[in-house]
């Protein structure tokens, strides 16, 4: 099975998750600067929110590799909304691209708020994500 994991991170937090995967996988975590290079059964696509919306770098990823990823798995950190799944939705039906039905989400730091996440049980948490989803897209 292909894997690629790609992130987009203002501040760190959501990095880390996407670092985890790749540990976790043995695939490496590449920011959406860098295109797919081939067609990929699953694609972590590890993203934030920012003033109430998904960056716009993330959106154009999505859209400008769509014919490239089979199986879209939304990995999300956020400080107030519980995921960015919802919105990922909306990108994925307009690029037209399947988006899975399993997410991960945790807090990330934003200011003073959720000073330590994603913190040591996060960051296991979203291994072991990795790890079933592979089981159940496979
Ligand atoms: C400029 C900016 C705007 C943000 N706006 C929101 C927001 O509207 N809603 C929310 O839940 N979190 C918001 N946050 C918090 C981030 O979603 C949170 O800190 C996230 O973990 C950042 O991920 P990153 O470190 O990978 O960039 C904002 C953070 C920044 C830096």
């Amino acid at each position: 099975m292909n894997i690629a994991i790609r992130y987009y991170s203002q501040t760190g937090n959501t990095k880390k998750l996407a670092e985890a995967i790749a540990a976790e996988l043995g695939v490496e975590a590449k920011d959406v600067s860098h295109p797919l290079e081939e067609k990929t059964d699953i694609l972590f696509l590890c993203n934030s929110v920012y003033w109430a919306g998904i960056d716009k770098k993330v959106k154009r990823f999505v859209n400008t590799n769509a014919l490239k990823i089979g199986t879209l798995v939304n990995v999300s950190t956020a400080a107030l909304i519980e995921s960015t799944y919802k919105q990922m939705k909306t990108v994925a039906a307009e690029a037209g691209v399947t988006l899975s039905d399993q997410e991960f989400h945790c807090r990330g730091k934003f200011k003073a708020l959720h000073a330590s996440h994603p913190d040591e049980a996060d960051l296991k948490a979203v291994r072991e994500f990795a790890r079933s989803v592979l089981g159940r897209e496979a």
